[in-house]
């Protein structure tokens, strides 16, 4: 009976085949270097039988005869470490970290990636952002219509849910315990158990489905860019943790509306195109994408407390003020999100004020007073195609805020993306953190 117990314990764990080296990525707390390191999510991993080679899920699918139902699945199946250059295109070299697009591994071709920062073998590095200031340098030259360089923040478990969860024993090390504002539900594993029950493969994606639970948390967008568009974006979720969804409680990826989880999928973003500012961002424009820039972000406030959130630009040695809003429907001009903004961009887009009413920038400060997880990812999008960043969306739509980048409304299908843009790749570098007005010239 104890053996028993003991033995079907375990729902998430890690294989033996490959080692589990983490790039090394440096960056600077506070003036003082840190060796950080990173690790690929989960959902990435090869999910194989214990002891075998063989498939527990392969292309968009769980293996009928491994998988029959979650708990079964969890007994039979681990994860792997990861051959990062090889299987997921992902290159670390001192500071900076480099991610592309479409890898074509010896056994499988690897679309993007997402990494998060470590503090040690086991430890997700945490950041409290309240009163601080966050930098790095990206080079999106390399990104086209249709692809997300985006560098953010979520409220994940540090140990990446072993202590919540004892199903869960691979942890950081090998990158569980994803959540975000939209309640995704593409993950494999949630809670430490295969997400494998009621699993529906996505139509246009070959590695990728969904399954009946979701994972909500909230996410602090501070970077999601290509060459053409930019935004920054807080969303906010009603627990202060990571949560798992079911079904409709995970809003539309669980098959309900839009807004019917616990959490504001839409955020409130400052994107200078789609708020007025059509030369600001682009090759050649007043940010040049086709050159390396430096972005800072600023959470003014203290304790829980966060009132404003500003962006700066540095590129060539000169400091670039975010831009202004200019829309006619504005009577003020904005340059940072603050709720005051928030509340007058979704009133002039007449978009659904969903931060608001999940509690704006009060929850905000209470979110990342508990700190954040740091993700570094590359993505194109198979619902709707990035459109929502970079083109005008929703596309037959003249709406105020509906024109948000240069993209033509056909860009960015994945299928066009990862054939014609395979080799594309976004850079991030040296990574710093501290007081504000501390980390750069
Ligand atoms: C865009 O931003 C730049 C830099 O702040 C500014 O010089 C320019 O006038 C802005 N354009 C519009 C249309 O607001
Ligand atoms: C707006 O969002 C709230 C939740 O934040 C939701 O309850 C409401 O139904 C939404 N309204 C519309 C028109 O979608």
């Amino acid at each position: 009976m104890l053996l028993c117990l003991l033995g079907i314990a375990s729902s998430l764990d890690a294989g033996t085949n490959t080692a589990e080296n983490h790039p090394q990525l440096s960056w600077k707390n506070g003036g003082s270097s840190v060796s950080g390191s990173v690790t690929v999510d989960a959902n990435w991993r090869w999910t194989h039988i214990k002891g075998e080679t063989k498939n527990c899920y392969d292309g968009n699918l769980w293996s009928d005869k491994y998988c029959p139902d979650a708990a079964t699945c969890g007994q039979n199946c681990v994860i792997e470490g990861a051959d990062y250059q090889g299987t997921y295109g992902v290159s670390a070299s001192g500071n900076a970290l480099t991610l592309t697009f479409v890898t074509h591994g010896q056994y499988s071709t690897n679309v993007g990636s997402r990494l998060y920062l470590l503090k040690d073998e086991k430890t997700y590095q945490i950041f409290n952002l309240i009163g601080k200031e966050f930098t790095f340098t990206v080079d999106v030259s390399n990104l086209p219509c249709g692809l997300n360089g985006a560098l953010y923040f979520v409220q994940m478990d540090a140990d990446g849910g072993t202590a919540k969860y004892s199903d869960n024993k691979a942890g950081a090390k090998y990158g569980t315990g994803y959540c975000d504002a939209q309640c995704p539900t593409d993950l494999k594993f949630i809670n430490g158990i295969p997400n494998s029950d009621g699993w529906k493969p996505q139509k246009n994606d070959k590695n990728s489905g969904n399954g009946r639970y979701g994972s909500c948390c909230s996410e602090m967008d501070v970077w999601e860019a290509n060459s053409l568009a930019t935004a920054y974006t807080p969303h906010v979720c009603d627990k202060l943790e990571q949560v798992r969804c079911d079904g409709r409680a995970c809003g539309q990826n669980g098959g309900g509306d839009r807004f019917s989880s616990s959490c504001d999928p839409d955020g409130c973003d400052f994107n200078s195109w789609r708020l007025g500012n059509k030369t600001f961002w682009g090759p050649g424009l007043i940010v040049d994408t086709k050159q390396p820039v430096q972005v800072v972000t600023q959470w003014v406030g203290s304790g829980t407390s966060v009132t404003e959130i500003k962006r700066k630009y540095v590129q060539g040695g000169k400091v670039i003020d975010n831009s202004f809003t200019k829309l006619d429907s504005l009577t003020k001009q904005y340059n940072s999100v603050s709720d005051e903004f928030c509340v007058a961009q979704k009133k002039a887009f007449g978009d659904n004020d969903s931060f608001t009413k999940h509690g704006g920038f009060r929850q905000l400060g209470a979110t990342l007073a508990k700190g954040h997880v740091l993700v570094l990812s590359l993505w194109d999008d198979h619902d709707v195609n990035m459109l929502w960043l970079d083109s005008v969306y929703p596309t037959n739509s003249n709406k105020p805020g509906a024109d948000r980048g240069p993209c033509k409304t056909s860009s960015g299908v994945p299928a066009d993306v990862e054939s014609q843009a395979a080799s594309s790749s976004v850079k991030y570098s040296d990574i710093r953190f501290g007081a504000i007005d501390s980390t750069y010239k």
